[in-house]
């Protein structure tokens, strides 16, 4: 399809499904188990109202935000995903031009199919190439390897590249069960002729399937379940900068991510696709407010997982949230149209942003106030 009839931000799913290899769209679509966690996290928006104000003169409206002090025009940012290159030939450089072109903030895999330092490259040419530069900063995902030395090389590159925070993701201790990708091994076995029940190579599956062909770095490989806590304390002296956790579930784990010196956190469930009927992110907001509110003052909050319209970014924001990450829409903006798709992605979720402030009521972003949403229906479960 055109991109003119990309109107919302699902539909690059359909764009994308039609003209992607039906192995790397099922790469980006997958979820885990039955998919509830993807459809709750999808559904949960829609299951809160706002409750607007009128006759406030929303002529102009300011929909811009920081992260950690850097200004980005938006209040969302796009989510790291892994293998990039599975998608679209540009990987990684393809989805930053875009975002750099718009002005939005990227937060980089540590699966990706490019290095950190070629894709750096491609961001200060990108910077280069815009007349009055772009406020668009990189930040990274990082998948903490097993080993402690290799652990501390990578932090290391990180920091040289100019990384301005670290992602820690801590919701994938191992890889959760992408059942699409299930089907389509099996799928591929049978085809060659391969018909007895394998469980083999399951664990290399998932955010990992394309790593090798696409000259990524296996992520299977640098999961490591034997993470705690205390690892935030040697984490903390080789990174001086912003540390989020990322895939954090209940009220518990906001509390102690404040107490070990976390600069923020980021409640999701990786896109549905690691633990069964996990909470969605705007449940744990919820459950946050509630039992240790004392956080959302102290911390930078951000959330993801099912973010499709720029009004649920809107109510997460009344909710107390700084700033959402983005990830599927973007992904599949990429593979369907590349650095055009990207741009027009962040311009749909922007339009209905400033939209949704004017007819709630609201000029710019410092206005979000919890009493804007209707929670109980959710608060009730
Ligand atoms: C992801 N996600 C992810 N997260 C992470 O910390 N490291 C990674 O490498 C990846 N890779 C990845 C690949 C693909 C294809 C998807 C769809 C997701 C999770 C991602 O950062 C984010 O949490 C979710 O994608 C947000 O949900 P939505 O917006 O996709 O619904």
């Amino acid at each position: 399809p055109h991109l003119s009839l990309c109107v919302t931000a699902s539909d690059f799913e359909k764009a994308a499904k039609a003209v992607l290899p039906h192995k790397s769209y099922t790469y980006a679509s997958t979820s885990a188990n039955t998919g509830l966690s993807l459809k709750r996290n999808l559904d949960d928006w829609g299951r809160i109202s706002f409750r607007p104000r009128v006759m406030r003169n929303v002529g102009d409206v300011d929909t811009r935000r920081r992260i950690f002090g850097h200004s980005s025009p938006y209040p969302f940012y796009i989510s790291p995903m892994g293998t990039m290159g599975a998608i679209h030939a540009g990987a990684e450089p393809e989805m930053i031009r875009g975002a750099v072109r718009k002005g939005a903030h990227v937060v980089v895999s540590t699966a990706s199919s490019k290095s950190s330092e070629q894709i750096m490259q491609c961001f200060v040419e990108e910077q280069g190439r815009l007349k009055n530069g772009s406020p668009t900063e990189l930040f990274y995902q990082y998948y903490m390897p097993v080993d402690r030395q290799k652990a501390i090389q990578l932090m290391s590159i990180v920091k040289s590249c100019g990384f301005k925070g670290l992602w820690i993701t801590v919701d994938t201790p191992v890889l959760g069960k992408r059942t699409a990708d299930r089907y389509l091994q099996a799928e591929e076995a049978l085809a060659v002729g391969i018909a007895e029940e394998s469980t083999a190579g399951w664990e290399a599956g998932g955010d990992n399937a394309f790593a090798p062909a696409m000259g990524g770095r296996p992520v299977q490989g640098q999961l490591s379940p034997h993470t705690t806590w205390e690892d935030l304390e040697w984490i903390r002296k080789e990174w001086e900068g912003p540390i989020v956790l990322k895939g954090v579930q209940c009220a518990e784990d906001a509390k102690l991510a404040m107490e070990y010196g976390c600069n923020g956190i980021l409640l999701s469930n990786h896109g549905g696709r690691q633990l069964h009927t996990a909470p969605s992110a705007l449940m744990t907001l919820l459950e946050i407010r509630a039992y240790c509110p004392e956080v959302l003052g102290k911390l930078e909050i951000f959330l993801d997982g099912g973010l499709r319209d720029g009004n649920d970014v809107l109510k997460a924001l009344c909710l107390g949230a700084t700033a959402v990450g983005v990830g599927r829409p973007f992904l599949y903006a990429l593979g369907a149209y590349g650095t055009k798709g990207v741009e027009r992605c962040v311009d749909v979720l922007a339009e209905e942003l400033q939209t949704g402030m004017r007819l709630l009521g609201i000029t710019s972003l410092d206005q979000c106030r919890p009493e804007m949403v209707n929670a109980s229906r959710l608060l009730n479960e």
